[in-house]
């Protein structure tokens, strides 16, 4: 009679088993392993350029900064889905990565000046895409195929990355020869902190060379760099930007798409959000950059259009963004995110439901088209908001449910505005008219 086998198909302990072998060829486990560093350096280099936007003062940069930084995170969900195939530990639960890497590319981020971060930047991403160059020509393209798919589609965006320092570092300091040996300087800083990290053994701290002695200009700074194309409204006089009866677009239908150019406004206060939070779990920080990069989608299409119909972006007056102070940082945060995706992006539904129909009316697509996508974006925003305005809260220690969340964050928003309490109690029981209360309706009628 046959011996009868038994194999439990759950078992895969041993694919992270130790094993007596030394040569060059790469276990499954090791190829985790090498993806790991990958990963977090993915993710630095994110906060760094996400990080960096409130401290340039140029609002096509400023896009570009949230482009690359997202652009980061979707290599980080590449490079997690492998290594959530392989054996070996996972990305884990919180995004904390470990602590050389955070510390060196925070250190290099801390640069005095815009060319010098840009120089930080480029030296960053060309480390990290020679490694995976190095990964190309050493892992096996049959055994190992998967990883390799997912690093060739990650390489699509080398040259884009690569590229987006140089004109920023090759005339650094050309006509200052302070300056210029500042630069020098601060360069091969770059270049020793890196090579300190390298050099380190693991489990010990690096031996970090001195930074030099200059002021850091980002990331998040104290004071949000603005673009002078960008004006910035009196907020003494009105309670946020579209309420100004000077802008040109006011008591028309465009002044949707006015609403939508000053979007850079949520992008920028979602940039502080993104750097200053730390510790929560990964896809938290895939969804914020996604949703960074979208506002930053719709102040474009906004602003496009506007010189579209020959409007200059100096004849507007524009939303500022919201900054925290380290004091004030732990309310400001999840307040701010609460209220975006629960009160100010759920009631815009509203006036972009009835754009789309009166932008058609008006013979005008392209604006209605936006608002269609506008609204498809949004939508998905809601959604983080739904996924994570409780657990931020719960993260900076102030435990709430998320019904009270909302509650708590409607009511303050309709305080800020000046509402009494008998209003506020009255018109928080119905969405639509909390709506009617927390912004503002457009004229439909007049294009
Ligand atoms: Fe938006
Ligand atoms: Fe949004």
């Amino acid at each position: 009679m046959a011996r009868k086998i038994e194999v439990d198909v759950t078992d895969y302990s041993f694919l992270e088993e130790d094993s007596a072998y030394k040569g060059s060829l790469l276990r499954p486990i090791d190829t985790a392993r090498l993806l790991q560093p990958c990963f977090w350096l993915e993710f630095e280099l994110s906060r760094m350029t996400i990080g960096w936007v409130p401290g340039v003062p140029d609002w096509d940069v400023k896009g570009e900064l949230v482009r690359m930084g997202y652009l980061h995170t979707e290599h980080m969900k590449l490079l997690r889905d492998r290594i959530h195939e392989l054996p070996g530990p996972d990305i884990g639960e919180h995004a904390s990565p470990p602590a050389g890497i955070r510390d060196a590319c925070q250190r290099i981020s801390c640069a005095p000046t815009f060319a010098e971060f840009a120089t930080g930047y480029h030296h960053l991403v060309s480390k990290l895409n020679r490694r995976y160059e190095e990964f190309m020509e050493s892992f096996d393209p049959v055994l190992d195929a998967p990883t390799l798919d997912r690093i060739r589609h990650i390489l699509v965006d080398r040259d884009r990355l690569l590229g987006w320092a140089v004109p920023f570092t090759m005339f650094a300091g050309i006509d200052d020869p302070e300056e210029r040996d500042a630069y020098r300087e601060w360069t091969r800083y770059v270049n020793d902190v890196w090579t300190a990290l390298e050099k380190s053994v693991p489990g010990s701290v690096p031996d970090w060379p001195a930074p030099p002695a200059r002021e850091p200009a980002g990331p998040i700074p104290l004071q949000a760099a603005h673009d002078p194309r960008y004006p910035l409204v009196d907020l003494t006089k009105y309670k946020s930007a579209m309420f100004d009866p000077q802008s040109p677009t006011y008591d028309s239908v465009k002044h949707m798409v006015f609403i939508n150019a000053s979007e850079m406004s949520a992008a920028e206060s979602l940039c502080y959000l993104y750097y200053g939070v730390q510790g929560m779990p990964a896809d938290f920080y895939m969804d914020v950059a996604r949703h960074t990069w979208d506002e930053i989608r719709h102040s474009q299409m906004g602003v496009r259009r506007l010189k579209q119909w020959g409007y200059r972006t100096e004849d507007f007056a524009w939303h500022p963004p919201t900054i925290p102070t380290p004091e004030t940082m732990q309310q400001v945060f999840p307040e701010f995110y609460s209220s975006l995706t629960m009160v100010m992006e759920p009631c815009s539904f509203i006036k972009k439901r009835k754009s789309i129909t009166a932008f058609m009316e008006h013979g005008d697509p392209l604006s209605s088209i936006q608002s269609e996508y506008d609204i498809a974006d949004e939508r998905l925003h809601v959604g983080f908001g739904q996924k994570w305005g409780a657990k931020l809260y719960e993260h900076t220690g102030d435990f709430v449910t998320a019904g009270k969340v909302a509650e708590t964050v409607k009511r303050s928003h309709l305080v800020k505005m000046g509402y009494t309490q008998e209003q506020i109690d009255q018109v928080l029981k119905s969405f639509p008219e909390f709506c009617g209360f927390a912004t503002m309706d457009l004229n439909y009628a007049k294009y």
